[in-house]
């Protein structure tokens, strides 16, 4: 085990709460296929080989939210930086694209911090290495953690302690995987973390015409199939699973009166599949559902928010409406 702060070469600290390992996969998968209706978390998509698979998913021409929130902040920047007060501790919930923060921090007006929050510890040290060669005045602080759970932040680095205003950063419409209500907690408690005169600058896809959408989530390329697909390989090769990949398909459609998303995995014929020596049976037809990814309108959004203790001070959208950035204050 790590002890909370251990320098590792130009990182800061590195703040290690262990998070996720090998026990909570298999029990989470065991639980999950044995519901009524199966289901697994999507969180579990992003391994190394999902990882790689979801980075070529943003790369897609129907994959329209990676390419319009990174154009948003581009055109957004000088504007986002003035909203952001100065001396910020920027904390980003899930690290995944150094694009993004890259932005955002070229934007911001001298910040105290960076602190990424991630669950995959080699890529959040590898990530926060470089960005804190490349940022030699700001302390990049990361924090190993499932932000999907409570965790407090470290007081502070060995250079001192942190005391500027905290602004959370949550791009990508992750928080679409959360359900309504879940999403209203997540937020809550975003907010306690981020305290009195702290921020959200936070991307939600927006709700638009179906067509849209449904290509997103079956592009021509068969890519996200395969990111969806790579689950089953996952429990194969961790836990010993016998999933025959051919003998599934994915089906991803958009649930207008949920406001959200599906995407399923479909067994083609009655079989069962055997993890962990132990036996689940499927129909003909019988799915696993392993993601939501809800849309909101702005005010929908807007009112979740409000919900959760934040007030929106600004929302950017580009030309077609497809996505939305908000930030949002504490209070
Ligand atoms: C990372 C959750 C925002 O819901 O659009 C992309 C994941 N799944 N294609 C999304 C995803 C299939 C993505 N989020």
């Amino acid at each position: 085990m790590n002890p909370p702060f251990e320098n590792r070469q130009a990182l800061h600290a590195f703040h290690d709460f262990e998070p996720a390992d090998k026990d909570d996969f298999r029990t989470d998968v065991l639980a999950g296929l044995g519901r009524a209706q199966k289901q697994l978390p999507c969180k579990y998509f992003y391994d190394e080989a999902g990882s790689k698979l979801f980075d070529q998913i943003c790369q897609l021409p129907e994959y329209y939210p990676t390419r319009t929130e990174l154009k948003l902040l581009a055109d957004k920047a000088a504007e986002i930086g003035d909203l952001i007060p100065e001396d910020a501790v920027f904390i980003e919930f899930g690290s995944g694209s150094s694009v993004k923060i890259r932005i955002v921090l070229d934007a911001l007006h001298n910040p105290a911090a960076y602190v990424p929050v991630d669950i995959s510890r080699e890529h959040l040290e590898q990530s926060a290495r470089t960005l804190a060669a490349d940022y030699p005045q700001v302390a990049v602080m990361p924090v190993c953690a499932d932000f999907t759970e409570r965790f407090e932040l470290p007081a502070g680095t060995p250079a001192g302690p942190l005391n500027g205003p905290r602004v959370g950063f949550f791009p990508g419409s992750t928080i679409g995987n959360f359900d309504p209500a879940a999403a209203l907690d997540f937020l809550t408690w975003k907010a306690d973390l981020l305290g009195p005169g702290g921020g959200l600058l936070i991307g939600v896809d927006l709700k638009k015409d179906a067509s849209i959408l449904n290509a997103a989530y079956n592009d021509g390329a068969g890519v996200t199939a395969a990111f969806n697909l790579n689950l089953l390989r996952r429990i194969n090769d961790e836990l010993g699973g016998d999933f025959d990949l051919e003998a599934f398909a994915h089906h991803a459609f958009y649930n207008a009166a949920a406001g959200r998303i599906e995407m399923h995995l479909v067994s083609n014929k009655l079989q069962a599949v055997h993890v962990d020596g132990k036996r689940f049976s499927f129909e003909k037809g019988e799915t696993i559902h392993t993601e939501n990814s809800y849309k909101y309108s702005i005010a929908e959004f807007h009112n979740l928010a409000a919900q959760a203790g934040f007030q929106a001070v600004h929302t950017w959208t580009d030309a077609d409406d497809l996505f939305s950035l908000h930030y949002l204050v504490v209070g």
